[in-house]
């Protein structure tokens, strides 16, 4: 959603400005823009339609000099992607230059105010309104910079990440934030904004992880100067060390980062459990619920609230507490759960999944348990985010940066969490029986070697997946523990392939979507041999009896629906709760080689942005 990127210092800012807004590409990119004030005092605004390298195509007989910048890759909320809608906005002088992160909710009465002035807008954006306030605040009342922007936000609700600079003041920077992401990196003579790590982590590891509400004067040669906007007390600037490297956020040689993310999977998922999973003594260690195992074991239910691909992993999250831990657990998609007055208990515990950390609605589901006085349990990827900061308690995934807006180890890392999550509090409340619970953590220490096993097969899948680029329609078909891995693998297929795709409980087929099978209708059944087994054979032969194509993910060695399917994937043997973790890969696979046999862009999908930070 939007990527904002700023520099100030010693080097020419354009370069390290591009370079930040490709790799913050991933979280929008309908538009791009750059401001830099050059060395004679001009303040130059650059902007396109179009990705990243539009927008260098369109500088290249531009004056790119200064050593002070802001730049902006865009998700369009207000107003449709176009060069004038593209940030930075200047103020009606053009004596300021300003990107925005977030949403400004106040901005219509904000306008007509501004407009009442003699203000005239020339984007569609709530984004111009705070750069015209900006301007109005320091002509109104004779304010210098840094405190026309203070004055501008005490006005402004909504959230933000902001960098702003002066046409008059090549020495200046200034950003602020409120539930948007930002981080400030700390370098020698010189200072990096970037909404993530990525731009930064190049030229320092010292950053500093800005709070709510604060605003915060970057001035060359000096010391940052951060206040509260609520009493404009000074905040003592805290340096922390990132632990992100640059081969994190690269390619590695993958064509693409879905690829790079879905082969990183062992990886990633060793990483998550590192620490937590004692491979000699089969055992795990949560600290979260070494610390808040009670809450879960008094919990008169849990409520699981995601968006997407983590809503999906909540789904599995509720077979997992079910069957393990015999706690009653609602799945919520969290844009739905906070407007539908939903019971909320003091004694409920409220899991948030989320990657990213940054999803509005899930962060709204969040605070709405909160208030009503559920425990909140945060699972979450990005260190420091807002989901990690609402939460009582929480794990975080630790799967690395993840880049392609498709989910992929994102998912695994969460259901692991899930799983090692409920085996801990099952273990705790004496709902398993140790024999159970070792036998499960014994194949939690195989699964990466599984994986591995699953992506050596990724030329096999490569080729059923030429034979499906005709399809227009695809069926996932799942149960039990497998029935949210269909709705997973169908939404991988139609985010990145734009197929539509369809995933349901295999049972609840024949009350509709068979209607749909022909011979032209490709069925992937998700069909791990689990208790379950017969009855998903005899939705097979349903299928098979209209002649539907059907592409089976199988248990190696199996030979029943082998003899039906038109296509088989073997995956190796695992236990059934933690068989999403092995029938998810080459779902994964499937869907990213449809996706590029069809010649589309994997990492950045039309209309999709990494995190949805707007509701
Ligand atoms: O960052 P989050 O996990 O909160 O994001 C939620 C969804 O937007 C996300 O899972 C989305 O569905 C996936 N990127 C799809 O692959």
């Amino acid at each position: 959603m939007c990527g904002i990127v700023g520099y100030l210092g010693t080097q020419n800012a354009y370069d390290i400005l591009i370079k930040g807004l490709h790799r913050l590409e991933y979280r929008g990119y309908d538009s791009a823009g750059v401001a830099l004030v050059d060395n004679n005092g001009q303040l130059n605004v650059y902007k396109t339609k179009g990705k990243v390298s539009n927008l260098e195509d369109y500088c290249k007989d531009k004056n790119i000099n200064g050593t002070v910048g802001i730049a902006h890759t865009r998700w369009a909320t207000h107003g449709e992607p176009s060069d004038k809608n593209a940030h930075p906005h200047y103020s009606q002088s053009k004596n300021i230059a300003l990107i925005h992160n977030g949403i400004i909710e106040n901005y219509l009465s904000l306008k007509t105010f501004l407009s009442s002035k003699g203000y005239v807008f020339k984007s569609d954006t709530d984004t111009e309104v705070l750069v015209q306030l900006i301007e109005y605040m320091m002509n109104e009342h004779d304010l210098p910079l840094y405190e026309a922007v203070y004055q501008a936000l005490t006005q402004v609700t909504g959230a933000y990440a902001i960098g702003v600079i002066e046409k008059n003041n090549p020495n200046e920077l200034i950003t602020a934030r409120i539930a948007s992401p930002l981080i400030i990196g700390v370098g020698k003579d010189e200072f990096f904004l970037g909404s993530d790590a990525s731009p930064i982590v190049e030229y320092t590891k010292d950053v500093i992880y800005p709070e709510d509400r604060q605003v915060i004067r970057i001035v060359r040669g000096k010391e940052i100067e951060i206040r509260s906007l609520d009493n404009k007390s000074l905040i003592k600037p805290e340096v922390k060390q990132i632990q992100l490297s640059l081969e994190d956020i690269e390619k590695g040689g993958f064509e693409h980062f879905m690829l790079k993310e879905i082969f990183e999977q062992p990886k990633s998922l060793s990483l998550c459990m590192n620490g937590r999973l004692q491979r000699e003594q089969k055992e795990i260690i949560l600290s979260g619920i070494q610390n808040y195992g009670e809450r879960f074991a008094k919990a008169r239910r849990i409520l699981i609230s995601a968006c997407g691909t983590s809503w999906h992993a909540g789904l599995i999250g509720k077979y997992l507490f079910e069957t393990l831990c015999r706690i009653p657990v609602d799945v919520e998609v969290a844009s739905e759960f906070r407007y539908r007055n939903p019971v909320i208990y003091p004694d409920d515990v409220l899991i948030a999944i989320s990657q990213s950390g940054e999803t509005a609605d899930t962060l709204a589901a969040m605070e709405l348990a909160k208030k009503q006085g559920a425990f909140i349990y945060g699972i979450c990827n990005v260190v420091g985010s807002s989901v990690a900061r609402l939460t009582d308690s929480g794990t975080y995934t630790h799967a690395g940066p993840e880049i392609g807006v498709a989910s992929t180890k994102a998912f695994t890392t969460q259901v692991c969490i899930l799983a090692m999550t409920a085996l801990a509090v099952a273990k705790q409340m004496e709902t398993i029986s140790t024999e159970d619970y070792k036998r499960i953590v014994t194949e939690l220490c195989n699964i990466e070697e599984k994986i591995e096993t699953i992506l050596s097969k990724t030329e096999e899948v490569k080729e059923i997946s030429k034979i499906f680029t005709y399809a227009r329609n695809f069926l996932y078909l799942g149960r039990g523990f497998n029935y949210p891995v269909a709705m997973e693998g169908a939404l991988k297929l139609k985010e990145i392939s734009y197929i539509h795709a369809e995933g349901y409980p295999a049972a609840e087929m024949k009350h509709g979507p068979i209607a749909l099978i022909d011979e032209e209708m490709p069925i992937v059944v998700v069909a791990p041999r689990y208790q379950m087994y017969n009855k998903i054979l005899s939705n097979v032969v349903e299928v098979k009896s209209r002649k539907g194509k059907i592409l089976a993910i199988v248990t190696e060695g199996d030979t029943d629906i082998k003899r039906l399917a038109d296509y088989v994937i073997e995956i190796p043997q695992t236990e059934e709760c933690l068989s999403p973790l092995l029938t998810v890969i080459p779902l994964q696979l499937l869907s990213y080689y449809i996706a590029i046999a069809k010649g589309r862009d994997v990492d950045q999908q039309r209309n999709l942005a990494k995190s949805v930070t707007v509701e």
